[in-house]
């Protein structure tokens, strides 16, 4: 498992807990360690991975189904910048696939929050600009956006868009096209 500069910024107990936990990720199956070591699943089955919260603590596991590692590519880039949930370690289970823990996101997907404030709908489009400028800068363009995706904390007006398992490199002369197109998905989404 590898632990990123975000990593240091938790407290001595949630950092031996990643460590304990990553540990067994790479060496047992996934079943054995959700039990009894305070996970809660919190997206059912079918989609590309298993995602759990460590109880009391704002930290994410994310399990991909498969070996991608586009999420974690995608969060060294860009995770910590304003918008985005930073990344506390990565690392490969026992099976070969990519695992996560990450900073959860704070408030609801936009997906449970509607309808919107017009005042909350110009905040996030706003923030949501700058976001696209950050990720086009590191030049990558995310496939993935959807109301599921994008987190509006309502008490601190703050946005945080997730998941990255969809998170492309495009080349510059792309970089307008993509601006376009994500600002479309936004546009239906609000
Ligand atoms: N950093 C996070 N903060 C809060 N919730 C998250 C976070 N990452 C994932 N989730 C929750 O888990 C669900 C599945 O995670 P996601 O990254 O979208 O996985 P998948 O690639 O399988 O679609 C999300 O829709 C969201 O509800
Ligand atoms: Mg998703």
């Amino acid at each position: 498992m590898k632990t990123t500069n975000a990593y240091k910024t938790l407290s001595p107990v949630l950092q031996t807990k990643i460590v304990m936990l990553g540990t067994c990720l790479g060496s047992k199956p996934i079943n054995g360690i959700v039990n009894g070591n305070q996970l809660i699943s919190i997206n059912s089955t079918g989609n590309r991975s298993l995602v759990y919260t460590l109880i009391n603590q704002n930290v994410i596991l994310k399990i991909l189904n498969i070996p991608a590692d586009q999420d974690v590519e995608a969060l060294l880039l860009f995770g910590g910048e304003k918008f985005f949930p930073n990344l506390y370690a990565h690392g490969t289970t026992k099976d070969g696939n990519t695992y996560l823990f990450m900073e959860k996101a704070q408030g609801a997907p936009l997906s449970q929050i509607q309808p919107l404030s017009p005042s909350d709908s110009e905040k996030i489009k706003k923030q949501f600009n700058q976001a696209i400028d950050i990720m086009l800068k590191v030049k990558r363009c995310d496939n993935d956006l959807k109301a599921e995706h994008l987190f509006w904390d309502t008490t601190n007006k703050h946005l945080t868009w997730i998941d990255f398992s969809l998170c492309d490199k495009v080349p510059s002369e792309f970089t307008e096209e993509s601006k376009f197109g994500l600002r479309e998905v936004l546009t239906r989404i609000l």
